[in-house]
C-alpha cells in the first residue's frame, strides 16, 4: 500500500486521457448557473514539477502531455493524416486549460484534477478532495492553502471509497464525481464499484467519472462491463472511452532481456456523461491515439448507452 505516488505519472498519456474527459465534462456543467459540487475521491498532490526529482525518474510526461506540446506530431507509427492537422477542440481547450497554469510556454507545471478543477469553479461551486497518502495529503493541502479559496475547497485526509459519498447529493442536487485510484491493490476494483453503487444509490442524477487501468488483469477487463450493467440497471446513460498507445506485450529480447510496456492504456467510464461529450471524444481520441502513438497498436475507442 502506498508505494504509489502520482507524481511519478503526472501528465501522462493517462492523465491526458482523464483531464481531457474532464474539463469537457466540467465546461458543460458549468455552463450553467446553479452551483455544481466536484467530489475528487482521489486526488493527490494537485499540482506537480515536470522538471521536478519525481517526474523526472520517470518520464512518463514525455508520452503524453510533453509529446502533444512538440511542434510536428510524432508521426513514425501513425497512419498518414493530412497535415497540418488541426487540434480538435477538446485537445485544444485542454491545452489552453495547462497553459494557463505555464504562462512561459511549455508544461514546466502540471495541474492535477483538483487545480483543473478549482481553476474552472465559479465563486457559487464547491470542491471536495479525498487524499489518504500522508505526504500527499499534505503537499495538497498546502497547494490548496495558497488559493486562499476558505470554505470553498475542503481537503479531507479521509478514505475516498467510504467517506465521499456524505457529500452526495449536495445542497445543489449538481454535482461531478471524479473516482481516479492508482489499483495498487487488487481490491481497489471492487471497491470503485461498490463506492459507484452507493453513490449512484444517493443520488442518481449526479456526473460519476471513474477512471481504470487497461491491463492484462481480469478485474480491470471487468470493471466497465461491470460500471455499464450498474449503469444500465440503474436506468442511467453511460459513455466509455479508451485510449491506447502501445502494445500491452513483454517483449525478451536478443540479450534475454525482457522489457515491460509500462502502462499501453487507460479508459473512462462516466454515468450520466453531458451529451456534448461523446461528439468531442469522437474528434478528440482518434487524434490522441495518433499523435501519442508509440507503435502500431495505438488506437482509442468510444462506446455509449442508456
Ligand atoms: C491516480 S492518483 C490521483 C490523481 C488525481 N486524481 C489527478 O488526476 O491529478 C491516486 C491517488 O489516490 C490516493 N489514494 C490511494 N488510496 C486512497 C483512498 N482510499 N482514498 C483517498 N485517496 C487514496 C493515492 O495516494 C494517490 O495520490
Amino acid at each position: 500500500m502506498f508505494s504509489y505516488r502520482h507524481a511519478f505519472h503526472a501528465g501522462n498519456h493517462a492523465d491526458v486521457l482523464k483531464h481531457v474527459v474532464l474539463i469537457a465534462t466540467l465546461d458543460h456543467l458549468l455552463a450553467k448557473e446553479a452551483p455544481l459540487t466536484v467530489v475528487d475521491t482521489h486526488a493527490g498532490a494537485g499540482l506537480y514539477r515536470l522538471d521536478g526529482d519525481y517526474a523526472g525518474t520517470s518520464g512518463e510526461a514525455a508520452e503524453g502531455i510533453l509529446k502533444l506540446l512538440a511542434p510536428a506530431p510524432p508521426v513514425a507509427f501513425a497512419k498518414k493524416v493530412a497535415e497540418p492537422e488541426a487540434l480538435a477542440p477538446a485537445i485544444a481547450r485542454y491545452l489552453e486549460v495547462v497553459g494557463d497554469f505555464n504562462p512561459q510556454g511549455g508544461a514546466r507545471i502540471y495541474p492535477g484534477s483538483p487545480f483543473i478543477a478549482q481553476h474552472l469553479l465559479r465563486d457559487q461551486d464547491k470542491l471536495k478532495l479525498f487524499e489518504l497518502h500522508p505526504t500527499d495529503s499534505r503537499t495538497l493541502s498546502a497547494n490548496i492553502a495558497q488559493l486562499e479559496a476558505g470554505r470553498q475547497i475542503a481537503v479531507l485526509h479521509e478514505d475516498g471509497f467510504s467517506a465521499a459519498t456524505k457529500f452526495l447529493p449536495p445542497p445543489s442536487r449538481r454535482a461531478l464525481v471524479l473516482c481516479d485510484p492508482s489499483y495498487e491493490v487488487k481490491s481497489d476494483y471492487a471497491r470503485v464499484l461498490d463506492f459507484v453503487a452507493e453513490a449512484v444509490k444517493r443520488f442518481a442524477t449526479g456526473t460519476y467519472a471513474v477512471w481504470y487501468p487497461i491491463i492484462p488483469r481480469p478485474e480491470a477487463h471487468d470493471l466497465p462491463r461491470r460500471l455499464k450493467t450498474l449503469a444500465t440497471k440503474a436506468g442511467k446513460s453511460w459513455l466509455h472511452a479508451t485510449l491506447t498507445i502501445k502494445s500491452s506485450k513483454i517483449v525478451t529480447d536478443a540479450g534475454g532481456t525482457t522489457h515491460r510496456p509500462g502502462l499501453p492504456a487507460s479508459g473512462m467510464f462516466l454515468i450520466n456523461p453531458p451529451f456534448t461529450l461523446k461528439p468531442l471524444l469522437q474528434a478528440a481520441l482518434p487524434q490522441l491515439a495518433r499523435r501519442l502513438a508509440q507503435d502500431r497498436n495505438a488506437t482509442s475507442s468510444i462506446d455509449s448507452g442508456g
